[in-house]
């Protein structure tokens, strides 16, 4: 399709214009608008509980503990506020929340790991309350981390709100990337590419995928009643990942440290509400 409207039209427009009215139809097509005030309320409940999970996990988060112990203390305060951890049998994914430590990028599986001083965490908390996704995940800290660490800490959570700022109705997804992009460049550090954000309503994962690079794309255009994630990866060192033989864990190449944060948003008419 998209070769074919090339062709066509590549004498008549300039490729670069083709190319956004290209994915602006391709993709735009396919991102979900709500725009029932019924849908938004059972969304900011999921949301609100998903990071109710993350604010009662974190005196748990100690030297000594589990990810497993981590796991099943989300699990049960999922579950007994009524709501599902959408990750649990999520294409096979054997727990209910993502544990993502030192090097791992994200979907590392809760285990048999113990956390040591130093160690940095990702929790990855995604609740399905009434039938409506939240999505969210931050870092946690185990005893005394390195400067390093912290730093890491700090740049990847202000990643986030960089990106949450570049969020204007009738602006365009490639704004969020570019925006990140500028930031880290001045950091040293690099910006995940293989995995991103991601449209979210009654279901887990949708359009559009959430580059938090800049593509060099304009990609589809941001209409008031969309949900979707944001959640950069931000590693010390470069951005190529590896998946591990479990399938799922996903790791630095250079067995450099990661962090992650990730906030499930609404777009209305005047700008942004943070549902995490
Ligand atoms: N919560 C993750 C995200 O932000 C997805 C985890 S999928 C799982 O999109 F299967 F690994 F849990
Ligand atoms: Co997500
Ligand atoms: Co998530």
């Amino acid at each position: 399709m998209g070769l074919f409207f090339h062709l066509l039209y590549a004498g008549q427009f300039p490729i670069i214009k083709y190319e956004w009215y290209y994915m602006n139809i391709k993709m735009g097509n396919d991102i979900k608008v709500f725009n029932d005030e019924k849908v938004i309320i059972k969304m900011r409940s999921a949301g609100k509980l998903a990071k109710k999970v993350l604010d009662y996990i974190e005196e748990y988060v100690k030297e000594g503990v589990t990810t497993d112990k981590l796991n099943d203390v989300c699990h049960n305060f999922i579950i007994n506020n009524s709501a599902i951890p959408a990750p649990l049998h999520y294409n096979g994914f054997p727990k209910s929340v993502c544990t993502s430590v030192n090097e791992v990028i994200c979907h590392g599986i809760p285990g048999d790991y113990v956390l040591k001083s130093g160690d940095i965490l990702n929790i990855d908390v995604t609740v399905i309350l009434d039938g409506w996704y939240g999505d969210t995940s931050r870092m946690f800290k185990v005893g005394k981390c390195t400067k390093l660490a912290d730093n890491l800490i700090e740049v990847t959570k202000r990643a986030l709100y960089v990106g949450i700022d570049a969020v204007k109705p009738y602006g365009y997804f490639g704004d969020i990337g570019k925006a990140i992009q500028q930031y880290i460049e001045t950091t040293g550090y690099s910006i995940v590419r293989d995995y991103g954000g991601h449209g979210i309503g009654n279901y887990f994962h949708g359009e559009p995928f959430v580059a938090h690079y800049d593509t060099g794309s304009r990609g589809p255009q941001i209409l008031p009643g969309m949900f979707f994630t944001i959640e950069p990866m931000i590693n010390v060192g470069k951005f190529k990942t590896k998946l591990l033989k479990d399938n799922w864990t996903v790791v630095t190449v250079d067995k450099s440290l990661s962090a992650q944060f990730e906030h499930t948003i609404f777009v209305n008419e005047n700008g942004v509400e943070i549902l995490t």
